[in-house]
């Protein structure tokens, strides 16, 4: 097995990957990988796993709505209804389960990043809060936002500059007219300190969407 960490697997997956996206796609891919890597310098998280995931992350980007419907199809994925009527954010989904199999060397911690990097999720590591940033701030990425959120990288904690990013995709989202996870609430709440706040003597059963 070709070790993951090395020069050869990165130059050879992103030699593979020029094949499988289109120019501009490829572009950015370099610019997440890069961008995630300089991240997790800064705020002291696994380097490489950064700018592998980061590499990695829309591995499945050049397939079209039907395309991506039958991949996840064909790698076996069980998807919601919801999921299904939702095939732009599945990429990240099914490009973890289908790296996870061709390259079973890649780390649990690079899968992770790679399948959040559209949704997020509850309890984000710090390389998936890391690549989910990435994704939004890499140099191609252009806006008044997203520049203003470039400057608060190393100044913000990680957290807090993900929650940032969620909130500028969320309202991007709303602005946009797409359609909203069904999970984007929970998702947010979960990082809200002041869920604790509900949690009183008169009521002291954790509310309904804290964590466990
Ligand atoms: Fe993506
Ligand atoms: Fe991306």
């Amino acid at each position: 097995m070709a070790d993951w960490r090395s020069e050869e697997f990165y130059e050879a997956r992103r030699a593979e990957l020029e094949d499988r996206v289109g120019p501009h796609r490829f572009k950015h891919s370099l610019g997440v990988s890069e961008t995630a890597a300089s991240l997790a310098r800064i705020y002291g998280a696994d380097e490489t796993a950064a700018r592998v995931a980061g590499l990695l992350h829309d591995w499945d980007k050049g397939y079209d709505d039907p395309g991506i419907l039958a991949r996840a199809d064909e790698l076996g994925m069980e998807l919601t209804d919801e999921l299904v009527a939702m095939p732009r954010v599945l990429h990240g989904l099914t490009a973890a389960e289908a790296l996870g199999r061709e390259f079973p060397e890649l780390p649990p911690e690079v899968l992770a990043a790679i399948e959040r990097h559209t949704l997020g999720d509850v309890d984000m590591s710090d390389s998936d809060m890391i690549v989910y940033i990435a994704d939004a701030l890499e140099p191609g990425r252009k806006g008044k936002t997203v520049e203003k959120l470039r400057k608060q990288v190393g100044k913000s904690n990680l957290r807090e500059l993900f929650l940032d990013v969620y909130a500028y995709w969320v309202l991007l989202i709303m602005e946009r007219r797409h359609p909203m996870y069904s999970r984007t609430t929970e998702i947010w709440n979960s990082y809200m300190p002041e869920q604790e706040v509900f949690l009183s003597e008169a009521n002291p059963d954790p509310i309904p969407w804290g964590r466990p």
